[in-house]
């Protein structure tokens, strides 16, 4: 049977209004207090007030040593912080939506000049293939992440979860997706290690394990915790993070055996088959989980929204809720919509984009 798009959806004590989500995005908007601009924060509110029922953050930084990998972006670890996202949440809420603040450390996919402290650390010493798109430079070299340095971005998670919690988000999202920093353990194409962090898959997937054993001790059990998980990432964009679907799926069951109460599948195109099969990869995904499901990629109107749910609980959607204030309606009236390109949304990091 078709799920209906504006159906509730019960997710640990919550209950979604619907099943459209805004996806998280990165806007690069914050100054020197690493608060996002007025406008920034307002557009996320104004999408719960057009009938969004998730609104994620950003990707907030998790500490102030080597997490930021952008120009701008936000941090949650200090009170007046918190007192900024807090009406934001409240704002959301208000609405009855759901907010959910989503946390990353680069790792290698790092700028230099932006973390106070300067470090670039990774599982390995390996750069991305590719140059930065921003600045036309190769990534430098990272530093080999040590067991020192483990525990020290682990607090940085842990003490940006605490900040989610105080501003009242009902949920906390760790990035283990697009090849940042715990998706760089995850990958045999970036983690080179041959220490108990490296290796196996069971190796490769110890980071991510800490850090959410770690997060969710200080996120009570009546707010979320999602994991969000690709298979590509953003830089090298062609290479498959994971090799096999065996690997896949053997991933998604460790995760599924995690304390987290959703994983968010972010894929470039929903319906691209994946592992050589003739499934997609949010089908075999489905396969092995019974946890709650989001998925992500190119899902911009009602016929794509309805396919992408029949193998997921949430749909979530970056490009068209960016950048159409109406989306909700507009896919509610099953009206023919716009699939945005990437550079269309490069107004994102503009202050033009007033929506
Ligand atoms: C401007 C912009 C910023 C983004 N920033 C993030 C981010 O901070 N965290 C994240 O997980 N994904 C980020 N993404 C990826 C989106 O969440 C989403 O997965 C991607 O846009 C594909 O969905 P779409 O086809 O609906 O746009 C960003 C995308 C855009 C367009």
């Amino acid at each position: 049977m078709k799920k209906d798009i504006f159906s509730e959806f019960k997710l640990n004590g919550f209950t979604l209004k619907n099943r459209l989500g805004v996806a998280p995005m990165t806007r690069m908007s914050s100054v020197a207090d690493s608060i996002p601009r007025q406008d920034v924060l307002d557009l996320l509110v104004r999408r719960a007030e057009r009938g969004a029922a998730l609104v994620f953050s950003e990707a907030l930084v998790t500490d102030y040593e080597s997490a930021q990998g952008y120009p701008g972006q936000a941090r949650l670890l200090t009170q007046r912080q918190i007192d900024a996202w807090k009406k934001v949440t409240d704002a959301i809420r208000a609405q009855g939506s759901l907010s959910i603040m989503q946390m990353f450390h680069c790792g290698r996919v790092a700028w230099p000049e932006v973390n106070p402290a300067g470090r670039i650390i990774a599982p390995s010493p390996v750069t991305p293939r590719q140059k930065n798109p921003l600045t036309g430079n190769s990534y430098p070299v990272p530093d080999t992440i040590s067991r020192f340095d483990i525990q020290h971005v682990i607090q940085g998670f842990v003490e940006t979860a605490k900040g989610a919690v105080a501003a009242g988000f009902d949920g906390i999202e760790v990035h283990g997706a697009h090849g940042y920093l715990i998706s760089q353990f995850l990958s045999r194409y970036s983690n080179h290690r041959s220490d108990d962090y490296g290796g196996s898959l069971e190796n490769r997937y110890r980071f991510a394990n800490e850090v959410v054993a770690a997060v969710r001790a200080v996120v009570p059990a009546d707010r979320l915790l999602t994991f969000r998980i690709s298979n590509w990432g953003v830089v090298d964009p062609d290479v498959s993070l994971f090799e096999t679907r065996e690997e896949w799926q053997t991933l998604i069951e460790r995760l599924s055996a995690e304390p987290i109460d959703a994983i968010s599948l972010s894929t470039y195109d929903f319906q691209a088959k994946g592992f050589g099969t003739d499934k997609t990869i949010c089908q075999l995904t489905r396969e092995v989980t019974d946890l709650p499901l989001m998925i992500c990629g190119k899902i911009h109107d009602l016929s794509t929204a309805e396919a992408a749910l029949q193998d997921a609980d949430v749909v979530l959607s970056g490009k068209s809720f960016l950048l159409n204030p109406d989306f909700v309606e507009d896919v509610r009236a099953g009206k023919t919509l716009p699939l945005h390109r990437s550079e269309e949304a490069n107004i994102a990091y503009t202050e033009a984009l007033l929506l």
